[in-house]
């Protein structure tokens, strides 16, 4: 198969949700169907704790979350399918911000008992800035949920974004009967045996109107209503406002009982973008097309596995081929690289990878070399891909290693984590104190956990709230600026910055200084 066939037939995209929606779940049906893991469980055993490879899942199985995002590839239907897992919680939407850049497409698992929560809106609001398609799982449909229409105007009321329902629940919790696929123009039941075993049946098909449990409990009848109100009422089918993200195909389904889950994916796949064209530095695109290799840096994960205490550079082919043992330019230092120990992430293991092209995602063995952003590159393409976003950190806390002995782990573990973008570090002007950011006080949690466990550096931390960050041109500033309401520091590239204690601080700066501009990051 030629390249551009092969990147033709890439889908890559992030899956969210808040935590408890389902999102393991319904990645691990995926994978059944994909035939990359072959008993349910497997995904799940490893979040629960039974398979966790590295101790540092420990984290996620005590609080129940998930704070690693891992990228899994499997075949379906001629589709080359990557899966890029994301963090369920709002602390870590940086990450998840992060993982976006590298996708083409996202899906939004909800929980239909609980509806849109707020930690899906924040999470949402990142996906919306990131302007690509967003599909919609309505999960636990056999559970009792709320009212379907109630959940698709909450999409458009609460997350902004306008939807189309390419199925409808025929009934649900106890009285699930089955989805009413509008787009497939059938009728999908939950019970086959029922209904001769049939799990398909045409809308036209004269069994449904003699069938007796679809009309018995009126939920047909209800189901039949409600499309006919959303085909007035409601939006049109529209692919290219897909495309643009500006309408959410919805599906409706049960993960666990496996319900609605392959027409999803089967739709999901039809629609789904190809890999795009990834914007570069001073404006301009790279095609996915390119025959030259490049790629970005999106995440970088050290100790995925303690045994080996090795660090994995997780890279977003944009163009070309990567071809096992290549040389690629790391576009920040100048320096070659040849890339020699690269994995793919399959579900339940890693594997070296021969050849991938743009759209995948590949780990490359990292001792040092990389930071989050970089471009590398082959051949003659001489780019650098635009920046990825950091969040203004709002919280912060000072730290110190507890025992002075450790320094040294103490440095390397802090160096180590701000490069994986794990926490943001600032120092003060005046005391030379280390200051960690970060947008969720979960973040901190984590540093903490993973400086004893990893670096076994025990570290103190005290915190100074929430401060408003903003950063200041260093032409501008005068370290007579700083006072009592302010903290003066500087980020890890030396560039100088005000920690206001509130609003009231930032304006009374602004006032006092109108010629100094104060920039916050996104
Ligand atoms: P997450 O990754 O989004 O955090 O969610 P996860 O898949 O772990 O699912 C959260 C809980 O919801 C799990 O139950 C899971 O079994 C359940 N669940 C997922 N999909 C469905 C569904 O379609 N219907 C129903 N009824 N439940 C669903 P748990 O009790 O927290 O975990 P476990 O005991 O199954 O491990």
């Amino acid at each position: 198969m030629k390249i551009e066939e092969k990147v033709s037939k890439r889908r890559t995209f992030a899956i969210i949700s808040h935590p408890d929606a389902g999102k393991t779940t319904i990645t691990e049906q995926l994978l059944l169907f994909g035939g990359a893991i072959h008993k349910a469980g497997t995904v799940k055993a490893k979040k629960t704790g039974s398979f966790a490879k590295s101790d540092w899942m420990e984290i996620e199985k005590q609080r129940g979350i998930s704070v690693t995002s891992s990228v899994m590839q499997f075949d379906y239907d001629g589709k080359r399918v990557n899966i890029l897992d994301t963090p369920g919680h709002e602390d870590f939407s940086e990450d998840t911000y992060r993982t976006l850049m590298a996708v083409d497409a996202a899906v939004m698992v909800v929980d239909t008992a609980k509806g849109i929560e707020a930690q899906t809106k924040k999470l949402f609001k990142v996906v919306k800035q990131r302007g690509i398609p967003i599909f919609t799982f309505m999960n636990k449909l056999d559970r009792d949920g709320r009212e379907p229409l109630d959940l698709l105007s909450e999409l458009e009321e609460v997350l902004g974004i306008q939807s189309y329902p390419m199925n409808w629940p025929i009934g649900m919790g106890k009285g699930l009967e089955g989805i009413y696929d509008v787009y497939h123009k059938r009728v999908e039941l939950f019970r086959p045996e029922k209904y001769d075993g049939k799990r398909f049946i045409p809308l036209e098909d004269r069994s449904i109107s003699e069938s007796h449990s679809l009309y018995e409990n009126g939920v047909y009848t209800q189901a039949q209503e409600d499309i006919e109100l959303l085909t007035t009422a409601g939006n049109e089918f529209n692919e290219e406002r897909i495309r643009s993200g500006d309408l959410t195909p919805v599906f409706f389904g049960s993960a666990l009982t496996n319900f609605g889950v392959q027409t999803f994916l089967e739709t999901f796949l039809q629609f789904a973008p190809e890999p795009h064209a990834v914007k570069t530095e001073n404006g301009g695109k790279v095609s996915p097309y390119e025959s030259d290799f490049s790629g970005f840096v999106f995440k970088i994960q050290a100790n995925m596995n303690p045994q080996h205490r090795d660090r994995i550079a997780f890279v977003r082919i944009s163009s070309g081929m990567f071809e096992q043992g290549m040389e690629v330019k790391l576009q920040r230092t100048g320096k070659k690289l040849k890339l020699s120990n690269v994995t793919q992430f399959m579900a339940d293991a890693r594997e070296n990878v021969e050849t991938a092209v743009a759209g995948d995602i590949i780990g490359l063995y990292d001792t040092g070399n990389y930071q989050i952003g970089d471009t590398i590159t082959a051949g003659k393409l001489s780019i650098k891909y635009e920046k990825l976003p950091q969040f203004t950190p709002e919280l912060f806390m000072k730290v110190t290693a507890k025992n002075v002995m450790k320094q040294k782990s103490f440095y390397k573990g802090i160096q180590q984590l701000v490069q994986e973008g794990a926490i943001q570090l600032y120092q003060t002007y005046q005391t030379s104190d280390y200051v960690i950011g970060a947008v969720g006080q979960l973040q901190f949690e984590v540093f903490q956990y993973r400086m004893l466990n990893e670096y076994n550096a025990e570290v103190v931390m005290t915190s100074m709230g929430s401060k408003i960050a903003r950063w200041v041109d260093s032409k501008d500033l005068d370290e007579k600026m700083s006072s009592s309401r302010n903290i003066l520091a500087k980020d890890r590239f030396g560039n100088p910055m005000f920690l206001f204690e509130n609003k009231f601080a930032c304006e009374w700066f602004q006032n006092k200084y109108p010629d100094v501009g104060l920039k916050s990051l996104l």
